[in-house]
């Protein structure tokens, strides 16, 4: 059987936490699909959606079973409607949990089919979030243990002429 599976998220920008989960996903399922969220409820993106499935592309491009895309509404009705049943998401830490739990409670209310798979993530990637990582940068301090080296620069540019 051919597998797929679901890794949504904002991406607003991709970080080395995220690129842990979707590598080891990619050896777990034989088509990752990466999905950046379009109506993204929080204010002021830093990246364009354009641009966060661009970093996330070149972040990807030694893995050969991932795919970019964005998506726009309720995801259980997008995991629907792509024919896919499992969702993958990374737990960092216990107080991921509850709203996790919450998310995945409500897609499978809303989509009775769809799993969803929790990975642990990282021992070295439990404090990491995106905006930790622009407010780091921001700032001014070194950002490259945070975010893939081959989009560092581009994450650097952006973020340190912010503020
Ligand atoms: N490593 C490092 N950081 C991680 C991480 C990991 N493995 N996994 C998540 N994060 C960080 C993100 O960078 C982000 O940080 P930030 O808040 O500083 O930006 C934070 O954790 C939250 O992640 P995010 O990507 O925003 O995901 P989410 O868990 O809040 O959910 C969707 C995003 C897209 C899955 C969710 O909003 C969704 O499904 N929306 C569609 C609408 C819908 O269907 N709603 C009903 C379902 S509840």
């Amino acid at each position: 059987m051919n597998k797929s599976v679901i890794y949504p998220g904002s991406f607003d920008p991709v970080t080395l936490g995220h690129l842990d989960i979707i590598i080891r996903a990619s050896k777990m399922f034989d088509h990752v699909v990466v999905a950046v969220l379009r109506n993204v409820a929080k204010d002021k993106p830093s990246f364009t959606v354009e641009e966060r499935i661009e970093l996330l592309r070149e972040a990807t491009k030694d893995l050969d079973n991932i795919e970019v895309v964005s998506f726009d509404g309720l995801l259980a009705e997008y995991a629907k409607k792509r024919n896919i049943t499992t969702l993958v998401k990374g737990l960092r830490a216990v107080s991921d949990f509850e709203y996790e739990f919450q998310m995945a409670l409500t897609n499978k209310m809303l989509n009775p089919d769809l799993e969803t798979v929790f990975l642990t993530t990282s021992s070295k990637n439990m404090y990491l979030s995106s905006s930790m990582v622009k407010q780091v940068a921001s700032l001014g301090g070194d950002i490259s243990s945070f975010v893939p080296s081959c989009v560092l620069d581009r994450i650097v540019d952006r973020l340190s002429a912010k503020e």
